[in-house]
């Protein structure tokens, strides 16, 4: 399996379909937008045998959380990430995911940042809290994990 940055002359994006609009929408019209607005990173596990054809993707940036009115803590955002529907439950989510963890373990070496989000749709923060990732207590569909639960769980 081979994880690459979104190449959008080459791969595939009409063809994707993760069940989820919004995102096959983001991943068609928006992922290179804002990558060559230096916004987010889109990133794609391609098919060996076909390279060109996207089984699944995640995307990355920085974000911030609001603590109080006066403090807010910056943290990596995993903004979206999805598997195509023919392809869900053979284990490429959790490969994308503990991709999009071992890039910011990576990039938290470099620049630092305490906290990694991930925006969630409705009922899949499940699949997330498999991983570790706990809800935030006024915003189900959004959850945490520390770079230190991550770092020692890659160690
Ligand atoms: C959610 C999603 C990314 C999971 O991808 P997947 O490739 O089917 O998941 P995996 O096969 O890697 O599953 C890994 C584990 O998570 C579990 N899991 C998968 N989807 C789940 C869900 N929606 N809720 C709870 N657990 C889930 C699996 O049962 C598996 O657990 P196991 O190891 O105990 O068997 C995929 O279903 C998807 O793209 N959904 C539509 C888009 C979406 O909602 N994306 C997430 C929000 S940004």
């Amino acid at each position: 399996m081979r994880i690459v940055k979104l190449n959008p002359g080459f791969h595939n994006r009409n063809a994707f379909d993760c069940g989820s609009e919004p995102l096959n929408r983001y991943l068609k019209y928006y992922a290179n937008q804002h990558s060559k607005k230096d916004i987010t990173r889109t990133y794609v596990l391609t098919d060996e045998k076909e390279l060109s054809k996207i089984l699944g993707f995640y995307t990355i940036t920085m974000s911030y959380v609001k603590l109080s009115d006066e403090k807010i803590l910056p943290v990596a955002l995993i903004g979206r990430l999805g598997v195509d529907k023919a392809h869900q439950k053979q284990g490429y989510g959790e490969y994308l995911l503990v991709d999009a963890l071992l890039k910011l373990l990576q990039a938290s070496e470099i620049v630092g940042f305490t906290h990694i989000v991930v925006d969630a749709k409705d009922g899949v923060g499940q699949f997330y809290e498999k991983f570790g990732f706990v809800p935030f207590q006024d915003e189900k569909n959004k959850l945490f994990i520390t770079v230190k639960t991550v770092r020692n769980s890659f160690q």
